[in-house]
């Protein structure tokens, strides 16, 4: 068998090109790929079989071995990493997938320089980028060299934000320094039970801090995907994870200069749901599922959330309206009332930068009471980071088309798409109610004295509440300033937002002139 040492000239040469490629394919051999298998996961190129269309990947730099002389390392054709371009749904994305089976999937100086090659491609044709990551991090026998390839690939992932979507999966270990590549990528999805991410493991943790956690407490799919953020989407198996991503792909343009395909449906742009009309309840401070406004109205019921389990008094994710590809940002008043927070904020400022990156469109539910007051969240800076929110829809140049259906208070009115911050077209529901704050709160301030004088307080305090409401609490000021540019029947949110999205298919935007934004990080 030819192993890479170039000793079978001998032979027929169709006969060596064979050999040394089933040398390839084999990875590191039988035993390891039956290991990677009973851990529950597929290997590096069964990963690229359900990624990509059937029969489209067009592998390179199937031969590149490693160039390690300091240590007796076998060289196995591919160094730990497949790497080549294919198609999904018959668009061309460029792929990366590291092998475990290979030295723990580990980054030499060459695994590095194969994933740098097919990002410069991807960057050069204007084609997205996914990778899956199944490695032990830097090669060890390799040194600072694999320490420079890793910052080769961050340069790269850099340079290609916001002009390419890049994609991560993490589909085994991804440790160290190693986890800062998907960091910076659009979207990371993260397996159950076999995936893991942190920055140092449960033993250097256990050095420093003496607290015993587990790989899976410190940084499994399920801790990324509640409780920091990290994660965007959780899978249950290798399988269901590749064909999540095919979906999302759906949603998303080649890069930055193109648009979202356009997907026939079947749903009738002038469907009109009366079911709508009932969705808020009577009483303002009962809560409701803004998921079900959304499946109502957009195509076929069918909304790709994103960040599912994180922050979840916020929603957002893909769906289409009339075929056209679309962002939605809604706020949850089934969780803490809707309000915003700082993990909301962060989570939703993400999204619209994604949506804004790449030419979709956005179209926001408001229905929030305001930010979240306290010492926690102050102290933690919810100044600056519900500053990123108001920045990133503020920026946004494409389509912005917004719905109030509830609450739209103080700095959170503004700060959700409103018309201020260049909302193409907002409507309101007439259960909208646009102010400074709810009338309980505002009655208790600027009624104080005569409360505070009065023989019975509750009494007049419910008064000053139902003028307070009858006054302010509505959509009818908004609507009299032209700050919403129509309040609607709910039944017609559907069609209404389709032609705003078709209406608003030629806007042209831009913003002034500069190197970049100095968003408050
Ligand atoms: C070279 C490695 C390797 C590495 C694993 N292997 N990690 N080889 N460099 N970093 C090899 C093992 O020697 C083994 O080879 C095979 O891969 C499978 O590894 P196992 O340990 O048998 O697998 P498992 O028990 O599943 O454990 C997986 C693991 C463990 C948790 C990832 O291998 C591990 O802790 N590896 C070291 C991780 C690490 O510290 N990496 C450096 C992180 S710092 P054989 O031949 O026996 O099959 C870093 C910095 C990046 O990456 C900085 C960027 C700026």
């Amino acid at each position: 068998m030819a192993t890479g040492d170039g000793k079978d000239r001998g032979r027929d040469p169709l006969e060596e090109l064979r050999a040394r490629k089933a040398r390839a394919r084999l990875g590191g051999g039988p035993e390891r790929i039956e290991r990677q298998h009973k851990a529950g996961k597929l290997t590096a190129r069964e990963r690229l079989e359900v990624l990509l269309d059937e029969g489209s990947f067009r592998e390179l730099d199937m031969l590149v071995t490693h160039r390690i002389t300091d240590f007796p390392l076998e060289k196995i054709p591919g160094d730990g990493v497949v790497t080549g371009y294919g198609t999904i749904h018959g668009r061309k994305v460029y792929v990366f997938s590291q092998d475990f089976t290979v030295f723990g999937g580990s980054l030499s100086k060459a695994h590095a320089e194969k994933i740098c090659k097919i990002m410069d491609l991807a960057l050069k044709t204007g084609v997205p980028v996914i990778g899956l990551n199944d490695s032990g991090g830097a090669r060890i026998q390799e040194g600072v060299v694999s320490l420079g390839g890793y910052a080769d690939i961050f340069l790269r992932n850099v340079l290609a934000s916001g002009v390419i979507p890049q994609i991560s999966a993490i589909m085994g270990p991804c440790a160290g320094g190693a986890v800062y590549s998907p960091a910076i990528t659009d979207f990371i999805f993260m397996v159950r039970g076999t995936s893991y991410m942190y920055v140092t493991g449960p033993a250097v943790v256990k050095a420093v801090t003496q607290e015993n956690v587990t790989h899976d407490e410190l940084g499994g799919a399920e801790v990324h995907a509640e409780r920091s953020g990290v994660a965007h989407f959780i899978a249950e198996d290798d399988v269901s994870c590749l064909e999540l991503i095919r979906e999302l792909m759906t949603y998303i343009p080649q890069n930055n200069r193109s648009e979202p395909p356009i997907v026939p449906t079947d749903d009738p742009p002038d469907r009109r749901d009366e079911r709508l009309r009932a969705i808020i309840p009577d009483d303002p401070a009962k809560p409701y599922d803004v998921h079900e406004v959304i499946k109502r109205i957009v195509d076929e019921g069918r909304f790709l959330e994103v960040h599912e389990h994180y922050a979840r008094n916020i929603v957002v994710g893909f769906a289409r309206l009339g075929g056209r590809s679309v962002g939605i940002v809604a706020n949850q008043p089934d969780v803490l009332a809707g309000v915003l927070d700082i993990d909301a904020s962060l989570k939703a400022a993400r999204f619209v930068r994604f949506c804004d990156c790449f030419n979709i469109p956005i179209v926001t539910f408001v229905d929030v009471p305001g930010f979240l007051p306290g010492t926690d969240q102050e102290w933690r800076g919810i100044i600056k980071h519900g500053a990123k929110l108001l920045y990133a829809y503020a920026e946004a140049t494409v389509p912005k088309v917004t719905v109030i259906l509830r609450k739209a208070y103080g700095g959170a009115y503004d700060v959700m798409s409103s018309k201020h911050l260049r909302g193409d077209l907002n409507y309101a529901w007439p259960s909208a109610e646009i102010a400074v704050m709810g009338p309980e709160g505002a009655v208790e301030i600027i009624y104080r004295k005569e409360l505070a004088q009065a023989d019975d307080p509750e009494a007049l305090k419910q008064k000053f509440i139902q003028e307070y409401r009858a006054k302010f609490a509505n959509p009818y000021v908004a609507a009299e300033m032209g700050y919403v540019d129509d309040v609607i029947d709910p039944v017609d949110t559907r069609p209404l937002l389709i032609e705003a999205l078709e209406m608003l298919s030629s806007k042209r935007d831009r913003n002034p002139w500069k190197k970049h934004g100095n968003i408050p990080l």
